[in-house]
């Protein structure tokens, strides 16, 4: 059973176009589901939905198999992090995270063993009775997650709860939530993010929800999958451009023609033909599309087919590097060993293998890519 099910649920602010536009979702037990997308897509809204924090306009809210529309926050089995921490700057650590139990007038020593549990897992037992103020960011939100996890929740909502934290401490931080994840073996998370970092490190699902231009897909889920299966096959062109960094490369071409399993394209600005190992069964010649290709997969050097771009630029990471390259379409990125000798100004190919390539049709709809082994089909 799902642990979480929202069946059509829409939410509008007076007459205004909605916000949260038809999601359908079941969210397991014990799943991890992070609802990515960019400011103002919709995700807080959708998460304070579950909360109780919010009402739904339309659609059905079940928790645990239990129709929760009109059950109150507290009743909902559910807690939330928020990324403002909200703690009780006047209580110590200890009573902050005593506090919903003391309301629920649970007994002393049942109170006092569940704080001290949930502080020795996160590593606060040494801050009891400090107050919030003397604590550190990360400290503040480590009580706030044991405020949560003493309540022994059903189901854990965390709204942006890194994005206080300074890089070190939200990497150390994201590696003790998914922990905490592990640890708690019936507990669903529903985790809020616009960091596709986060996403795709913590989550075993990702919802991510569209927002832009395009007035009739606002608030509506883009794309619901693993993480992987969002970078490797993402369904539409906005999908494909939010997950990745940094983000694919997208050149407008036309088709040229379509092979079973693969198509040929023409770039429009260049006039250069690119093979792309997709699904061209739906299109026609002559038809415009969008070709995409992440940074990672551009080659500098091989065989094979290849564009003519001029350098810009090269970012110096360490590891790698990150070319900047104008070619007659805008300037790509391509991703390069750190050790790379390419300066700016210089000419170069850069080499586009078909089976990294994505097409998108003039909806920004993708192309279903070829199933077979890329080694195999270029033999
Ligand atoms: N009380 C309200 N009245 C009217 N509109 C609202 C209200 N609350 C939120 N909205 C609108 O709903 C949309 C979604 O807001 P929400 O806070 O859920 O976005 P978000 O994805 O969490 O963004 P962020 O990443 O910036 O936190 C926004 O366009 C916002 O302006
Ligand atoms: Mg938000």
């Amino acid at each position: 059973m799902a642990a979480i099910r929202l069946t059509n649920v829409q939410k509008s602010y007076g007459d205004h176009p909605p916000v949260i536009r038809r999601v359908n979702l079941d969210i397991g037990q014990h799943e991890f589901c992070v609802f990515l997308g960019p400011s103002g897509c919709g995700k807080s809204t959708l998460l304070r939905m579950i909360a109780g924090l919010e009402d739904l306009s339309e659609g059905e809210l079940h928790i645990g198999g239990r129709l929760v529309n009109g059950v109150p926050a507290a009743a909902r089995g559910v807690a939330m992090v928020f990324q403002s921490y909200a703690l009780f700057p006047h209580m110590t650590v200890f009573d902050n995270m005593a506090f919903g139990l003391k309301l629920a007038k649970q007994p002393k020593d049942v109170i006092d063993s569940k704080v001290r549990e949930a502080a020795r897992i996160l590593q606060l037992d040494d801050y009891l009775q400090r107050f919030p103020k003397a604590l550190s960011g990360g400290q503040r939100q480590r009580v706030a997650i044991g405020r949560a996890i003493v309540r022994e929740p059903g189901v854990f909502l965390f709204d942006e709860p890194l994005s206080n934290l300074d890089a070190a401490l939200r990497g150390q931080t994201r590696v003790e939530i998914a922990r905490l994840h592990q640890r708690f073996a019936n507990a669903s998370v529903v985790y809020v993010t616009h960091d596709q970092v986060e996403a795709m490190t913590l989550a075993d699902r990702i919802v991510l929800l569209h927002a832009g231009a395009d007035a009739e897909r606002f608030g509506s889920v883009a794309q619901s999958g693993a993480p992987l299966e969002l970078y490797h096959h993402p369904k539409s062109r906005f999908v494909a451009g939010f997950i990745g960094s940094p983000r694919m490369n997208f050149i407008d071409a036309v088709v040229d023609s379509i092979e079973p399993g693969s198509v040929t394209v023409t770039l429009t600005r260049s006039g250069e033909r690119l093979n792309a190992y997709v699904d061209g069964q739906r299109l026609q010649s002559g038809q415009p599309v969008t070709l995409g290709v992440r940074p990672e997969h551009l080659r500098l050097d091989g065989d094979g087919q290849f564009i003519q771009c001029t350098t810009v630029l090269s970012e110096r990471l360490g590891e790698h590097s990150y070319i900047h390259a104008d070619h007659a379409a805008g300037t790509l990125i391509a991703k390069a060993a750190g050790d790379t000798p390419i300066g700016s100004g210089e000419r170069i190919a850069i080499h586009v293998p078909p089976s990294a390539c994505h097409l998108f049709d003039a909806d920004g709809i993708a192309l279903r890519r070829s199933a077979f082994e890329p080694e195999r089909a270029a033999a």
